[in-house]
């Protein structure tokens, strides 16, 4: 694997690659890397012919510092993993090398980011488009590799690409969950042992309420998922919502959208989680 931390390197070898016809496959990242990362790099492989790896953790999507603070980082151990995976070139940038000069960049992306994680975490996914962007500005890949877990992400980056006009595919990867159902999240290692008991709690009722979807109204399955998340003392239920997969707005009735999400994030202690399945 080959590592490069400045953009006109990488750039540079990219194109050689291109030249030769080989397509590249991009999978961005703030490193801490799991299991679900991992499912990422092989996506790539299996459907490109050269994988690049982005490790940089953006602080223009934190609105909160505390937050940045703790976001692990652990590059070595992390380029160790993609190395084993397969991947070819590792990119770790500088937030100099992302941002030579503050990215003043306003996107406007309607309703999309006014609910939910948009609305919880103001500035977050301006800040997610300013650094997709930038990367793909670099990269110029293919073919870029998201995760369904970050469900809204994947919704605001496929609107950025359309805005910008990017010649990419964007393709979306299945959540990867532990044994016990927890979805796989960086954020996951720094629970702690109480904490990660009770975390499965969230992934164990979004999946029963895949069960009773259809068979009771929307609003009073709103109201049991909540309730049974709260009932544990150590999961603090931020927001539920139950929405259009196309829109992110809720639903009413379960006709109300051909596809429908229910969408969660919870507090276990200073740690957000979050997680999502589709219902119907
Ligand atoms: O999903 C993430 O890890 C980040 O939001 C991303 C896409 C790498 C942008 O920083």
């Amino acid at each position: 694997m080959k590592t490069f931390s400045t953009s006109k390197e990488l750039g540079d070898y990219i194109s050689e690659q291109k030249k030769d016809g080989l397509t590249i496959g991009f999978v961005p990242t703030m490193g801490a890397l799991h299991k679900g990362h991992l499912s990422l790099v092989q996506y790539s492989k299996q459907n490109c012919d050269v994988t690049v790896v982005s490790i940089f953790v953006n602080p223009t999507q934190f609105n909160d510092k505390g937050d940045l603070e703790r976001y692990p980082r652990m590059p070595e151990l992390d380029a160790k993993l993609l190395d084993d995976a397969g991947c070819d070139i590792l990119f770790l940038p500088a937030v100099q090398e992302i941002y030579p000069e503050p990215d003043t960049r306003v996107f406007d992306f309607g309703q999309l980011d006014k609910v939910m994680e948009g609305a919880h975490r103001p500035g977050h996914f301006n800040g997610v488009a300013q650094v997709v962007s930038r990367l793909f500005d670099i990269v110029k890949p293919y073919r870029a590799f998201f995760g369904l877990k970050d469900f809204q992400q994947l919704a605001i980056v496929r609107e950025m690409v359309r805005q910008l006009k990017f010649d990419i595919e964007i393709v979306a990867a299945p959540i990867v969950r532990d044994s016990d159902g927890l979805a796989l999240s960086s954020r996951n290692m720094l629970l702690n042992d109480v904490q990660r008991k009770s975390a499965p709690l969230i992934a164990k009722t979004l999946f029963e309420a895949k069960e009773k979807a259809n068979k009771i109204p929307v609003a009073y399955l709103k109201e049991w998922v909540i309730n049974s998340i709260n009932k544990d003392a150590e999961l603090k239920v931020e927001y539920f919502d139950i929405v259009n997969a196309e829109t992110l707005q809720s639903v009413n009735s379960w006709g109300d959208a051909n596809e429908v999400f229910a969408c969660i994030a919870v507090q276990v202690g200073k740690i957000r989680l979050i997680d999502n399945l589709r219902l119907v």
